[in-house]
């Protein structure tokens, strides 16, 4: 799944920049407090990385270019998770300024419009709230910074405005004079800046502050000096919730997961019958008048069609469940398993790249793995396909209407015809041709009051022992 997709919370694009954007996505930092081997932007919101819920924000306006900065060493992980988007490397963590710097070649023929600069660890930054910036852009700004008002401003850059309210300069926490400390309006980090001014403005950053760092927040002051216009557009503090930690990605996750469960029920229209208990992914799709019961895990890829049912404690992933089927309690619905209309999948059922046609059933106990499942087909529980070899995986063909006999193992590759019937207990190695009946197990012996016979010896046996132990 590419990172362009769209994310169903995130709003569609009403109004769009007339000039073109581009964006650079800075994630090179070290994230030393998410105290991790992966970087900081690849931990995940609702089953996909931060940095792409970043750029799916950002893709919704069209961008004609976008980059990622990432640290030395970080370039291949990220580059997968973000292709196409390329992943260029800031050799040295000068500071903010220096990282957009590293984007400069992918930038080249970036010569008008606006460029958006983000933090790959600000994942909620909405579409609408980069529109208003690229709005204020191209209304005649140079420079426009995203701002918001902090509960506690500490550690953050501070936007200085003069007597009439326009943005003069930015003043980062470290460099702050107690008065400055006192201002509440903070910089988010997000910035849009007019495209023919972008590297101008970032080359003549200087590192003269308290980390000895080339911060981007300078470009505002210049800007001011080269007498263009800067402007402050402001989003709520919750939007630009950044994730430092373990504990700050957890929050994030319930955050969107809120959010999420609220768009299910008001927009997409599903009951939930526990909201709280049941998980998505960012990528779920729900029909109208489904309903999904209490301790559902949607993983990636999942859509559900109108007025299906996912009963409690189901986990699905990569699953496409169409109109009127019904899923659970307890199933496991694994990549690639298609479960038809009004098809049923009960308790303790799992199911992997194998598609259940109209009205097929798999109500109990079961593994169906690389399988396909004719319409109304019916199988019993403890049905096993036998997909795997140790090598190499094989499909199992089940007929439209066939019945496979509880406690069956069908061992793939092998085709149960339309109409068969396969009786209980039965191991299927070999094709069963349609409306054939199939029995493979041993044959049944009953010895007439050899029962009786067996619990008399061994009472008389055990009577005799407890005898000689006294
Ligand atoms: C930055 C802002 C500050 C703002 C705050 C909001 C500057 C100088 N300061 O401070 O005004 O209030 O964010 O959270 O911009 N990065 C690189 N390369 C570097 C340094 C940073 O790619 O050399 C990336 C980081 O991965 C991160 C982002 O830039 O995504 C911000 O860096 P960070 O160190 O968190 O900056 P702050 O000190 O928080
Ligand atoms: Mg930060």
């Amino acid at each position: 799944m590419s990172q362009t997709d769209s994310d169903p919370t995130l709003t569609p694009n009403t109004l769009a920049p007339i000039a073109p954007v581009a964006g650079v996505v800075l994630g090179a930092g070290l994230g030393t407090r998410m105290k991790s081997t992966r970087p900081k932007v690849l931990h995940e919101i609702a089953g996909r990385a931060m940095i792409n819920h970043v750029l799916a924000a950002l893709g919704t306006l069209n961008p004609a270019r976008q980059v990622v900065v990432v640290g030395p060493g970080m370039e291949e992980a990220i580059g997968r998770a973000v292709a196409p988007v390329p992943a260029v490397v800031q050799p040295d963590r000068l500071g903010t300024a220096d990282a957009v710097k590293a984007a400069r070649a992918e930038l080249s023929d970036i010569t008008d419009g606006t460029v958006f600069i983000l933090f790959g660890d600000t994942p909620f930054i909405r579409p609408d709230t980069l529109r208003a910036m690229a709005h204020a852009r191209e209304d005649g700004a140079a420079v426009v910074v995203l701002g918001f008002r902090a509960a506690d401003p500490t550690g953050y850059g501070r936007l200085i405005v003069d007597e009439v309210g326009t943005l003069t300069r930015i003043v980062e926490h470290r460099d702050a004079s107690e008065a400055e400390r006192a201002i509440d309006l903070c910089n988010a980090g997000v910035m849009a800046i007019s495209a023919d001014r972008l590297f101008d403005l970032v080359d003549r950053v200087g590192n003269d502050n308290a980390k000895g760092e080339y911060y981007l927040t300078d470009v505002i002051a210049l800007a001011r000096g080269d007498g263009a216009q800067c402007a402050v557009i402001e989003a709520a503090e919750g939007e630009l919730l950044g994730v430092d930690s373990k504990v700050d990605l957890a929050d994030a996750e319930a955050r969107w997961q809120r959010a999420r469960r609220h768009h299910a029920m008001a927009e997409e229209g599903a009951i939930l019958t526990d909201p709280e208990s049941v998980w998505f992914s960012w990528d779920t799709v729900l029909g109208q008048d489904v309903t999904v019961g209490q301790n559902t895990v949607f993983g990636p890829g999942v859509t559900v069609e109108a007025g299906a049912v996912i009963k409690p404690f189901c986990h699905l992933e990569g699953a496409h469940v169409r109109a009127g089927a019904e899923v659970g309690p307890y199933a496991r619905l694994r990549p690639g398993a298609d479960i038809g209309q009004a098809a049923r999948i009960g308790n303790f059922v799992e199911v992997k790249n194998a598609h259940f046609a109209d009205g097929a059933k798999a109500n109990h106990l079961s593994y169906i793995g690389d399988a396909d499942v004719g319409a109304g087909a019916n199988i019993g529980a403890g049905t096993i396909t036998c997909n795997y070899d140790g090598y190499l995986k094989h499909k199992t063909i089940i007929g439209p209407k066939a019945f496979i006999g509880s406690n069956s193992a069908l061992v793939a590759p092998v085709e149960i015809g339309a109409g068969a019937i396969i009786g209980a207990g039965s191991t299927i190695t070999q094709n069963v041709e349609a409306d054939a009946l199939a029995v493979s197990r041993g044959k049944q012996s009953t010895l007439k009051g050899a029962g009786k016979r067996v619990r008399d010896t061994k009472a008389a046996e055990k009577a005799r022992r407890d005898a000689e132990r006294g």
